[in-house]
């Protein structure tokens, strides 16, 4: 196998397999966005009336899959799948199955709003996909219709109950809180939770692209959310660290875990090791920054030969800022494109 270093490009078949960046941080995570469409229309995440990429535009199956191999190359050893909703992208599953079956890579996995599970549950089960993610920010069918603008909350919960069945290992939960919308119902999330054995992150709103609401007036600090939840539970801090922005807890005599995850409260960029891939092959090398690169020109380019595209990660590396400048309390986002564009 040829071995890749950040700081060996002009030699880059010595040395290591880890993609080291300029402030010592191991990026072995990446997280890839399959397509920007999703069936819902979450207020935090999308504007009411979204324009779509056009299809043309969007890496294809074997961009994405030959994408994620060369990472996996460059010593990646886990890929999340998000988007948009990954699993509304019609020719998905065989991503899945071909990852799945790399023996490189130590764990696949994916985000999303649960409404394909039904259908793609057990492919994903087949593909060695063993964590998943699922949005839910209500147990309310009509606050859910407010912030999903176009989701129901009994099929969500009949897919959530489904995937439980299927046996994933873990499940967890992300909740986006918004002051006066469902900040009431922190304890009924964690309750649900608690109940039928699932993680729960609870993730500060990122002022990603222009939303019709005034995030300040709406954004809800963990550091109180923490307060309010060390008064109703036992909770036991765990060490538990996947890199990134999140903070655990352990529910006393439950299985669930809390996550805090935190960009305004704390900062977390300093262990960061992850970068992220937009459907359209921009390689962001943060989620709160503008630095990309555009890796499909490249990809197209050179059908045959990974190198000039290897180079250009590795070059791209060494522009991974140190952190995100986010900050809620400004007018405008903080970054233009929406989370479904670089991909949650
Ligand atoms: N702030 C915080 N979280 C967001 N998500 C989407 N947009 C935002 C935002 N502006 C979250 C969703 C989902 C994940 C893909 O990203 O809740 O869980
Ligand atoms: Fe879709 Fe997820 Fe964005 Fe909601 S947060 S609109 S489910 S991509």
């Amino acid at each position: 196998m040829v071995y890749y270093t950040v700081c060996s490009r002009k030699n880059y078949t010595a040395m290591t397999t880890h993609l080291i960046d300029q402030f010592n941080r191991n990026i072995d995570y990446i997280r890839l966005s399959v397509t920007d469409r999703c069936d819902f229309r979450c207020i935090y995440c999308m504007s009411e009336d979204m324009h779509f990429m056009p299809r043309k535009d969007l890496l294809t199956l074997e961009e994405l899959q030959r994408l994620a191999e060369i990472f996996i190359q460059l010593g990646v050893k886990k890929i999340r799948i998000t988007g948009g909703e990954p699993l509304v992208r019609k020719d998905i599953d065989q991503l899945f199955l071909n990852l799945g079956k790399n023996r490189d890579l130590k764990e696949l996995t994916l985000t999303t709003n649960a409404s394909q599970l039904k259908k793609k549950g057990q492919m994903l089960i087949d593909a060695g996909v063993k964590r998943i993610n699922i949005s839910l920010d209500s147990l309310d069918s009509k606050v859910f219709k407010k912030m999903t603008r176009t989701g129901h909350l009994d099929t969500i919960l009949e897919n959530i109950y489904f995937a439980i069945e299927l046996g994933f290992k873990k499940i967890k939960l992300n909740v986006v809180l918004m002051r006066g919308i469902n900040d009431h119902e922190i304890y009924n999330l964690v309750d649900f939770a608690i109940k039928n054995a699932l993680d729960v992150s609870f993730i500060e709103e990122m002022p990603l692209g222009d939303v019709t609401h005034e995030r300040k007036e709406t954004f809800v600090s963990n550091d109180d959310l923490l307060k309010n939840l060390k008064n109703h539970y036992n909770l036991i801090k765990t060490s538990i660290s996947t890199g990134g922005p999140a903070n655990y807890w352990q529910i006393q005599n439950s299985q669930t875990h809390v996550g805090l995850i935190s960009p305004h409260s704390h900062n977390f960029c300093e262990s960061c090791n992850r970068v992220r891939i937009s459907c359209k092959g921009e390689l962001f090398l943060c989620l709160g920054q503008e630095n990309k690169i555009e890796l499909l020109p490249l990809l197209r380019r050179h059908l045959n030969d990974d190198k000039p595209i290897i180079n250009s990660i590795l070059d791209a590396l060494k522009t991974k800022p140190k952190s995100h400048e986010f900050e809620i309390h400004k007018k405008s986002p903080a970054v233009i494109r929406f989370m479904s564009h670089t991909g949650g």
